[in-house]
């Protein structure tokens, strides 16, 4: 029975009809429970690495090396029963090395759960998903169209940990965008940047053009992020802050060499989507270019799962949030009277469109 369970055509080896055993063939091969398995674990997944960054395991292992679960016990004032199950379930998300009862960082650990790894993560974890009430109400949220705990009710407290926990990965891919966009070799590079949260994208190209200015936006409690961006890598007297809705902010009309969009399209819906594009066709100067980046969905929505899962992260937590298709965005930049779209990906999972608006005919 094995042996035919396991063929790789079983239906070609069947040694009988359902008519003879009178119940269905999923009796015999059934589909696998993995998928189900996968989502009852996820919820403990994430709660377990949760847990080991409140609880300095990756920033003690850092330090100390190495160490059993009885050092690292001691070090940390835990109970060591407890703190083995931790560090085991750890392992099994594939982000510490273990060898018999000895614990240590593995490379994953090293670049992205450090607090001070190069690409920390360590701070996004546990506000990357929204509220977590907001998941244990998914199925209200669908019913009802609006979440429970919508981040707009308050907006900093959930941006402010969220901007200094993804800066480092938007300021990385900023700037690597410079090998395609080349926005140190522009002779004038005045940005204008929306909804900048840390200010990753003005930061990098002013850091690489020492010709260019900004003038960054945001709430006015989330500004201060920026600000102490701008302080840290030495840019204040040439990045101007702006406090204010990016919807109704006042932006000056054909100034900005330079515009972007990071990150702020898939909490708007359609229309403040569309709005934000048209606000930075009027602020670019012609031949001046939009970067938008976001999480964009193929066609169909089933090529890139991260898009779609973070498409239902927007839609558990924000009032208006989903995410869209390459083409969507292509058609509401064209229609806002962009041309020579280019998408690029900077780095792995960051996708851009950068979008010109036209140059005046005869200049
Ligand atoms: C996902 S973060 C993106 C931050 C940054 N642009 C980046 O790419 O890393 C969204 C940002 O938009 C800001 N934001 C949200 N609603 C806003 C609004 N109505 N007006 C201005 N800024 C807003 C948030 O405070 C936050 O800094």
């Amino acid at each position: 029975m094995n042996e035919q369970r396991d063929a790789p055509y079983p239906e070609l080896k069947k040694t009988h009809t359902m008519a003879h055993v009178g119940r269905p063939w999923t009796d015999f091969k059934p589909p696998t429970a993995a998928p189900v398995w996968a989502a009852i674990e996820g919820l403990g997944r994430y709660y377990i690495l949760v847990a080991a960054l409140d609880l300095n395991i990756f920033d003690t292992l850092q330090r100390t090396g190495p160490s059993t679960v009885e050092q690292l016990s001691e070090e940390l004032s835990l109970p060591v029963l407890h703190l083995r199950a931790l560090l085991d379930a750890v392992v099994t998300l594939e982000l510490l090395e273990q060898v018999r009862n000895v614990y240590d960082l593995n490379d994953a650990a090293k670049r992205y759960l450090v607090s001070d790894g190069p690409a920390t993560m360590a701070g996004l974890v546990p506000v990357a998903p929204g509220p977590h009430e907001n998941w244990s109400r998914l199925a209200d949220t669908v019913r009802q169209g609006k979440p429970a705990y919508p981040i707009e009710d308050d907006p900093a407290a959930f941006y402010i940990p969220l901007v200094e926990g993804t800066f480092t990965t938007m300021h990385r891919c900023a700037t690597r965008a410079d090998l395609k966009i080349r926005y140190s070799a522009m002779p004038e590079a005045r940005v204008l940047e929306l909804g900048a949260g840390g200010a990753p994208w003005s930061i990098a190209i002013l850091q690489r053009n020492g010709r260019a200015t900004a003038l960054v936006n945001d709430l006015h409690e989330v500004l201060p992020v920026a600000r102490a961006n701008a302080k840290r890598f030495g840019l204040t007297d040439r990045i101007e802050c702006r406090p204010g809705d990016f919807h109704t902010v006042e932006i000056e009309n054909e100034s900005y060499d330079l515009a972007i969009l990071g990150h702020i399209c898939r909490t708007e819906g359609e229309d403040g989507a569309k709005h934000l594009i048209q606000r930075a066709f009027s602020a670019l100067v012609p031949g001046g270019r939009l970067i938008l980046s976001d999480y964009f969905c193929d066609r169909e929505r089933k090529l890139n799962p991260h898009a779609v899962l973070m498409g239902a992260t927007m839609m558990a937590s924000t009032t208006r949030g989903f995410t869209f298709t390459h083409e969507e965005f292509s058609g509401w930049l064209r229609d806002a009277g962009f041309e020579a779209l280019r998408l690029i990906e900077p780095i792995g999972f960051q996708q851009c469109f950068v979008a010109v608006k036209p140059a005046i005919k005869g200049t």
